[in-house]
């Protein structure tokens, strides 16, 4: 390998800049997305955490153009998916970029299983958009997939209300990899199923990524979760991703405010059923932008500043970046407030 060569930065299969997402309602605006960052290398699984109303799956629908709009507008930002220019493709390309590229699994199987097709059907029909086979071939396809998931071939010509809740998750999930696509992201996969099924659907996940090198944005209230299948975590607080870097920097060596906040209200960190507790306080209202930090009110290191200028950005290393202005060169300098935290 040439020197020039091994400099050569990896390519990002997911580029995420700046990403602003406002919904405009008759009322009011609702700022989901205040300008988001995100990256994924190859094969890379990151795990987007934070309260709920963080702007998680709103960043999560943006990537896919999938924001519903009315009432949502993407402002500002861009959003490569590998080559493809999100904002600028055609909806024709659309149609194949969901899929081959990038493919959503969400919270609920049914919001995404059509319950008039069989499950066979429903694969089948997904290799066909992005695939050059005829329907014969695609419902071959569509059998392994379903023998992949760990169903048998032979319920193919089932229809979803025919299966279990962690059966018709596994059908989703293979839709979604029937195609083999280089980035997956799943919206709270196995939040709707119990506990035991929720581990087999993680586990099936898991193989059927490390396989295919498919690259993961795992969002999840639950940070056990994130510790088993990610690599990196990015905690999302009022539309903004505050703090991002691997598993061992943002768990061990935490510095954003708020993400200390939400380990400390966990009675332990590698205990499986370790589901995020809200800390004091109330998320902001997400229809005020805040000029500065907009957890400052309910940070226990707050000072004047941290809510009247923005908020200042720093890198602890190559991967660690912290949103807080309690940072200067000199590291943090502001002390516990008083009877806050
Ligand atoms: N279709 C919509 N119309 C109006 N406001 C919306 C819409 N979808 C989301 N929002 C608002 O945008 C903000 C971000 O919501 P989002 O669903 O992205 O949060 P989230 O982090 O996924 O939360 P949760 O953990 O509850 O799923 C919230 O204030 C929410 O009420
Ligand atoms: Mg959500």
């Amino acid at each position: 390998m040439s020197r020039q060569e091994m400099s050569k930065p990896e390519p990002l299969v997911l580029d995420v800049q700046d990403l602003v997402v406002h919904f405009e309602l008759e009322e009011e605006t609702v700022y989901a997305v205040n300008g988001v960052n995100l990256q994924l290398k190859k094969g890379e699984a990151i795990g987007l955490v934070g309260e709920t109303g963080a702007g998680k799956t709103t960043t999560a629908l943006a990537v896919l153009r999938l924001v519903p709009s009315p009432p949502g507008v993407v402002k500002s930002g861009s959003i490569h998916v590998n080559e493809y220019d999100m904002m600028k493709v055609s909806v024709q390309q659309l149609e194949k970029i969901r899929g081959q590229e990038v493919s959503m699994i969400f919270q609920d199987p049914m919001t995404s299983l059509n319950p008039v097709f069989t499950v066979g059907e429903q694969i089948a029909e997904s290799i066909l958009i992005h695939e050059d086979v005829n329907r014969e071939q695609a419902m071959e396809k569509a059998k392994k997939m379903l023998e992949l998931v760990g169903i048998p071939s032979s319920r193919a010509g089932e229809y979803p209300h025919q299966f279990s809740g962690g059966m018709r998750q596994r059908v989703v999930i293979a839709i979604a990899l029937a195609c083999n696509p280089k980035l997956l992201i799943a919206d709270e996969p196995t939040t709707a199923l119990d506990v035991t099924i929720q581990a087999q659907v993680l586990e099936l996940m898991q193989q059927l990524r490390e396989r295919c090198g498919t690259a993961l944005i795992m969002i999840t209230h639950d940070l056990g979760i994130v510790a088993e299948s990610c690599d990196k975590v990015a905690v999302m607080y009022g539309g903004k991703i505050v703090e991002c870097g691997t598993l061992e920097e943002v768990f061990h060596h935490t510095k954003h405010p708020y993400t200390e906040g939400l380990f400390n209200s966990l009675p332990n960190i590698r205990d499986r059923k370790s589901d995020l507790k809200p800390i004091q306080g109330q998320m902001p209202d997400p229809s005020i932008l805040s000029k500065g930090c907009s957890f400052a009110p309910r940070c226990p290191y707050a000072a004047k500043k941290c809510e009247q200028t923005p908020v200042s950005e720093h890198h602890f290393s190559e991967t660690h970046q912290v949103l807080c202005s309690a940072y200067d060169e000199a590291g943090f300098h502001i002390v516990r407030r008083e009877g806050n935290g």
